[in-house]
């Protein structure tokens, strides 16, 4: 919560209202609903409380926050009242113009003190509605994605009259709900989700249409040779066809004549066949039932048919100011689930063929298919080699080696391969003189990590053979956690965000761990009917002692940064503005010590836990004289009495 903006009014409590009301109440902020009925409000309530009831059975909030939250809300069918004290105004009313108008005109009048005024439209454009708003400056799109309580991505848009300070707002208001913020600086029909969706969705309808392959063989090659989590004509079922064809005619090509209606979706939507909804679209649903799509269908499709338009039209919103490319592909990411963005398959493409199948395209289907210079440019750059990580990134900043676990769009969750990446960075960076220590962080604002990736908790269930399955999953958590506790390097863990189950995990195994003070880490296992799998019985025991170790354990909630300090699992809680600065200030101080001498007190002290106290004392005599063969040992002599700061070089 931004305590700049205290009380939140949401007119319009359907399916984006009431839960977009339920992720301000979660935040903190006091919120009233406005709807036309008290029975309308009354039944968003319940969903609400639903939905909260959900939240704490999964263990993200508490059982007793589900009243307190709820009691935050307040719900009215007086529109003007409620917005006489609002600070922020969103609006999710029914997509039609005159409601919209008839709306804002009513509650921008009544809403004085807003700094916010917002709209959730999915395609009225903003201007049109702006008309009818008294200080037009305060108002903007900010779209939600269905579920708000699920969906991570919010896409703000930009008014020709909204000033740049209500846009700093919005987006410092959204992140406040925890939300990610993509802007959006043009009022483009689509945005940038639903643009770039449509037109792929646009391009594989008319492959099928031309008989150039069947929506199998595309579903098949999307999903299990280009990495997208469902195939194009699975989405288009499971969304609804109606859905999807009214937003390609009316959403996009009526206003934008780069968009054309996609008729093959026409005739589906005229036999009644709507997708999963009614049991059958391109598929067929028996009971919801998701279809089964073979693997090897798409093996002669040419990808690049389908995606290279999406990148085209990414690419155009780069190109046109209207987006940045990180935006873009954080939209894509968060918003299509796409793990690689869509501008992400560049490097995995010439400018020729990009050229190719534009062209060929552009004769069929006009000038939406014309090339985007800007996409022209990234293809053509010349190749870096194959990146060698994919879910982590490591960056050399001597004397500071950064690996950074790099799923934002799963909150970092650890997967099989960042196992494995992360086993081969450590490493490398180890075996790096230049390296001095190892900061591991995550990226994205949200989480260091949120442990293992539970799509491997499905698949492990699903198999036949769960037991040894789910054992040397665990074995193998441990395997590469000890290799990053053995380094002789110092490992710091730098937390900005969620560090639970398997993230906090790894952070146990750095020797300090500094958070952010808007951090929270736990071990919420024991509310799936788990125990924590990467060590944390036995680390955690050792750090904060048994006791304390069962409270977290046992009960699995969230602990907020400065009570895990407290309890001595933090080391450090810093200002969240300054979380950086302050991590490589630490960083640095530890690269300036001897790093002989340094390995060998990690090694001394990580053993003392295991051995008896004659045994260590006897461990430490002989790591103590072997230092006496070290240059940095006589280099720390000389300086010191000489008064002048030691060079330690590692030798
Ligand atoms: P909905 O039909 O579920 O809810 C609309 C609510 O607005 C209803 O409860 C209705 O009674 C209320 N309402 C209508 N006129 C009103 C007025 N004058 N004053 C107060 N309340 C009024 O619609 P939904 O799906 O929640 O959509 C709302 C907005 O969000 C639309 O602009 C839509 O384009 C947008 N949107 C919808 C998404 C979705 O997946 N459903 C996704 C993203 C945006």
């Amino acid at each position: 919560m931004s305590a700049q903006f205290g009380k939140v009014v949401v007119i319009g409590a359907g399916t984006m209202g009431h839960g977009i009301a339920q992720v301000a109440a979660m935040s903190g902020y006091s919120v009233t609903m406005v709807d036309l009925s008290d029975e309308i409000l009354r039944r968003a309530l319940e969903r609400i409380r639903w939905s909260l009831s959900k939240f704490a059975e999964w263990g993200r909030i508490r059982p007793d926050d589900v009243d307190k939250i709820i009691s935050r809300i307040s719900t009215t069918t007086d529109l003007e009242s409620a917005c006489t004290d609002a600070d922020v105004v969103i609006e999710a009313v029914f997509e039609d113009l005159k409601v919209k108008q008839d709306t804002w005109s009513r509650a921008s009048r009544a809403a004085r003190k807003a700094r916010i005024l917002g709209t959730n439209t999915s395609s009225i454009p903003i201007d049109d509605q702006a008309s009818a708003v008294e200080g037009p400056e305060r108002f903007l799109g900010i779209h939600f994605f269905n579920p708000p309580q699920l969906m991570q991505l919010v896409e703000i848009i930009v008014g020709s009259k909204t000033s740049d300070e209500t846009r700093k707002l919005a987006t410092e208001f959204a992140r406040s709900l925890g939300k990610t913020v993509v802007t959006v600086y043009r009022d483009v029909p689509g945005f940038i989700v639903s643009r770039v969706l449509t037109r792929i969705e646009e391009v594989a309808c008319h492959l099928v249409e031309k008989g150039k392959y069947t929506p199998v063989q595309i579903d098949s090659a999307l999903k299990y040779r280009a990495g997208f989590p469902m195939g194009v004509f699975e989405l288009i079922d499971y969304i609804g066809i109606d859905i999807t064809y009214n937003v390609s005619s009316k959403v996009m090509a009526e206003r934008d004549k780069t968009f054309r209606p996609i008729e093959l979706l026409k005739r589906y939507v005229e036999r009644g066949e709507l997708g999963a909804k009614t049991g059958k679209g391109f598929y067929e649903w028996p009971g919801g039932a998701r279809p089964t799509i073979p693997q090897d269908a798409g093996k002669d499709v040419d990808i690049w048919y389908i995606i290279i338009p999406g990148m085209n039209e990414a690419a155009r919103l780069v190109e046109q100011g209207i987006a940045t490319h990180e935006d873009v592909e954080t939209a894509i990411k968060l918003g299509l689930n796409l793990p690689k963005g869509v501008l992400g398959y560049a490097a995995e493409l010439t400018a020729e063929k990009v050229r190719s199948v534009l062209s060929e395209l552009r004769a069929e289907l006009g000038e939406g298919y014309d090339p985007s210079p800007y996409l022209l440019s990234i293809v053509a750059q010349p190749r870096p080699a194959a990146a060698k990580y994919e879910e982590i990134e490591v960056r050399r900043e001597p004397p500071i080696g950064w690996i950074v676990l790099n799923r934002s769009h799963r909150l970092n969750a650890i997967s099989p391969k960042m196992l494995d990446e992360l086993e081969d960075a450590i490493s490398e960076l180890a075996a790096d003189r230049a390296v001095k220590v190892i900061v591991i962080t995550g990226s994205g604002e949200r989480a260091f990590s949120v442990g293992a990736d539970i799509t491997t908790f499905s698949e492990i269930l699903s198999s036949e053979s769960k037991v040894p399955m789910a054992f040397w999953f665990s074995v193998r958590f441990n395997e590469v956690f000890r290799k990053i506790e053995r380094t002789p390097k110092p490992v710091v863990a730098a937390i900005d965000g969620y560090a639970l189950g398997g993230g906090l995990e790894l952070a146990l195994v750095c020797d300090f761990r500094i958070a952010s003070d808007r951090s929270e880490v736990g071990q919420p296992e024991i509310r799936l009917g788990l125990i924590p799998g990467g060590g944390a019985t036995q680390r955690l025991t050792r750090l904060i002692g048994p006791s304390k170790a069962k409270q977290v354990i046992f009960f699995g909630d969230r602990i907020k940064a400065d009570e895990a300090l407290r309890l001595g699992i933090l080391d450090k809680v810093v200002p969240a503005e300054s979380f950086e600065r302050e991590v490589r200030e630490f960083a640095m101080k530890l690269a300036e010590l001897p790093p002989i001498a340094l390995a060998a007190a990690k090694e001394a002290i990580n053993t003392a836990l295991n051995v008896s106290i004659d045994d260590g004392l006897r461990y430490e005599s002989s790591l103590s004289a072997l230092l006496f063969s070290t240059k940095d040992l006589a280099e720390g002599v000389s300086a010191f009495f000489s008064k002048r700061k030691p060079e330690f070089k590692g030798e």
